[in-house]
């Protein structure tokens, strides 16, 4: 079977550090275009990650026919109008989370991909690693009972030195923390409930030079009265964990979102049983599996792990945080605006 061959929208740091080893570890696939706004700036990217396309612009590589797929690695606000672009140039498309800046851009890009009849998938890369696929299995299968609670958060350090011209730090670009990192919680928190959760809660820190949240700690309302809590920021070292707490016990997981290596556990915790503890990770850095995944699903059909309309639910949520947010803490619906 042909390789899936690979083009890049932006000369992005990610795309570098973790998609390009991804694409050569996972085998079936090529890395074979790179686009980038600015010639010197492709030019650089693709001698050292060894591209031998470089187009100046987007919309040049959309009409490469020598491109099947592409990964999208722009900042937010551009990553639905370059899916739509995309899937109407009939491109299959690996789009980094989150899927839009908003949920209604998120429904439009979701739309022209099953319109083109595309494979699409927001970069949530753990909804295809094996940790993941386990704890939904254990979840079907009722290990902790019905889930009551939950709990996850995604901190990190973006320190004050490298805020200044970072797409984190600008609200134009749909910049904060919430849909940076708070993302992944909220994909999270949906999975161990699943379901949609009706209504959200939250509070913000905002920067006031740039206008976007640094911190933001949040609920999201399920059905019963059940609840999850979400914490995210660039203010912190650490702070990334997620739990599931179920009627019969509760589920920790020690790296959520990138396991990799002996350290990434899953601890089944019962009244009346010992801890049991699982790893699921080996040393293959968590982008390979989604990316072997995804190109599974180009060149041979198989059935997804998780569709692109998941982004748009989670866009969803999203907004109702941030609508939120902004209005205090108010409790507000998660439903189209
Ligand atoms: N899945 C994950 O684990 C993960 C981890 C980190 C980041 N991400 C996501 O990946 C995306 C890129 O993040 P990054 O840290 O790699 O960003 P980055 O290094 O700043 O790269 C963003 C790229 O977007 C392009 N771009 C287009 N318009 C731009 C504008 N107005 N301002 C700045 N750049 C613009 C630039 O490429 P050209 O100038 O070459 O066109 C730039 O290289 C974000 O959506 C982020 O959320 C995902």
């Amino acid at each position: 079977m042909a390789a899936v061959r690979w083009g890049i929208l932006g000369a992005a740091t990610i795309a570098g550090n973790q998609f390009i080893p991804a694409v050569r570890a996972a085998g079936g696939g090529e890395v074979v275009a790179l686009a980038s706004r600015d010639a010197e700036r492709g030019d650089a990217f693709a001698r050292k990650h060894g591209i031998p396309q470089v187009h100046r612009g987007y919309t040049d590589l959309l009409a490469s026919r020598e491109v099947d797929a592409v990964y999208i690695a722009l900042p937010n606000s551009l990553h639905a109008t370059w899916t739509v672009a995309a899937a109407r140039a009939g491109k299959h498309v690996f789009c980094e989370k989150p899927l839009a800046g908003n949920a209604s851009a998120a429904r439009e890009a979701a739309a022209a991909c099953d319109a083109a009849a595309v494979v699409a998938m927001e970069a949530f890369v753990f909804r295809c690693h094996p940790q993941t696929l386990r704890l939904q299995a254990w979840l079907r299968e009722g290990v902790i009972g019905t889930v009551r609670t939950a709990h996850a958060a995604f901190h990190f350090l973006l320190p004050p030195e490298r805020r200044p011209d970072n797409i984190r730090m600008r609200a134009d670009l749909a910049g904060g923390a919430l849909l940076d990192v708070g993302c992944y919680p909220v994909s999270w928190i949906r999975l161990a409930f699943g379901m949609e959760p009706a209504a959200a809660t939250a509070r913000a820190v905002w920067d006031r030079a740039s206008g976007v949240d640094t911190q933001l700690v949040g609920l999201l309302h399920f059905d019963a009265g059940r609840a999850a809590t979400l914490s995210c920021g660039f203010d912190a070292r650490s702070g990334v964990e997620a739990r599931i707490v179920g009627t019969a016990g509760e589920l920790i997981v020690s790296q959520p979102y990138h396991p990799r290596g002996p350290g990434a556990t899953i601890t089944l915790r019962r009244s009346g049983h010992p801890d049991e503890t699982h790893t699921d990770a080996t040393d293959e850095p968590s982008f390979t599996a989604a990316v072997r995944h995804f190109q599974s699903r180009v060149r041979n059909g198989v059935p997804a792990l998780v569709g692109v309309h998941d982004g748009v639910r989670n866009m969803e949520a999203l907004d109702a945080l941030r609508r939120s947010a902004l209005d205090d803490g108010s409790t507000v619906p998660v439903r189209p605006v």
